[in-house]
């Protein structure tokens, strides 16, 4: 496997502060240990990842950038990815369809997670996946999927950065929350070893595991109202829980919804 993208870019070495916390952490990485890939600017990470899944690259393959031109979000938003202010990564995974309904939530409690060991940082995550503080964003999942792979992309923010306005109006950082300088390659490979680890419970059929502590992670946006848009209306109800499929549960004027995918406004 060779393992220049479609744009023809080749990887380089990675970045000292990325390299000691990443072999610091080996033995933990699990899946993730064999094949990291560094970029110092990149369109999309989750595209350089799908490129290399598409050729068969092994399962656990991880692509990091140090900049995106074209990073995305959910829902077809793009996501602002100035150099060296954030971590940029994408995974590609292969799950069996059981383990690919809860990949998405099992990644977003293990970004928080990752976050709080290796800061302390408190943060909280809102269905499916997004990590805020407060009331503003500081990490996202965009999880793509084909055929036969599953790419994961994590966005997190770390550092205060000249964001489009729009963004800095609904997002923070790491180091604005704490108000100190954190080390971003413990931060990544903190998230990278809960994800192999919530990645392996999974497949040991440990899914209540990765419910209950999604749950816990979701306090404070459970049991408060929410709207959503269905076939052109606007509905509102209240956020319950989440089911076993990871599905929202939401209690409405005509009765109780799950609600599979989309955007939901906590009000
Ligand atoms: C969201 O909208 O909350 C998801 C944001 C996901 C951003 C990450 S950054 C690494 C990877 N590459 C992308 O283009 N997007 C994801």
């Amino acid at each position: 496997m060779t393992w220049i993208d479609s744009r023809g870019q080749t990887p380089g070495s990675l970045p000292e502060e990325l390299a000691s916390a990443l072999t610091l952490a080996r033995e933990r990485l699990g899946v993730f240990a064999h094949r990291i890939l560094w970029y110092p600017e990149v369109g999309s990470t989750n595209d350089v990842a799908n490129t290399f899944a598409e050729r068969d690259a092994g399962e656990g393959l991880v692509v990091i950038a140090d900049r995106q031109t074209s990073g995305r979000g959910r829902m077809g938003r793009s996501w602002a990815s100035p150099a060296g202010a954030g971590i940029y990564v994408s995974v590609v995974l292969r799950p069996s369809p059981d383990v690919a309904r809860l990949l998405t939530i099992a990644a977003g409690v293990s970004v928080a997670d990752g976050i709080a060991s290796s800061t302390g940082l408190s943060t909280h995550v809102k269905w499916p996946n997004d990590v805020y503080v407060g009331g503003r964003k500081l990490a996202g999942i965009l999880a793509e999927g084909a055929m036969r792979h599953v790419v994961l992309g994590i966005g997190i923010n770390v550092q205060p950065a000249a964001y489009p306005p729009d963004v800095a109006a609904r997002a923070t950082s790491i180091e604005a929350e704490l108000g100190k300088p954190v080390d971003r390659g413990l931060v990544l490979s903190e998230c990278l070893v809960a994800l192999a680890a919530r990645y392996q419970e999974l497949v040991q059929g440990g899914a209540r595991l990765v419910i209950d502590a999604w749950r816990a992670r979701a306090a404070p946006m459970l049991n408060r109202r929410v709207e959503w848009e269905s076939g052109g209306e606007r509905q509102s109800g209240l956020a319950e829980n989440i089911d076993d499929d990871g599905a929202l549960i939401v209690k409405g004027a005509a009765g109780t919804l799950r609600i599979r995918s989309g955007e939901v406004r906590w009000l």
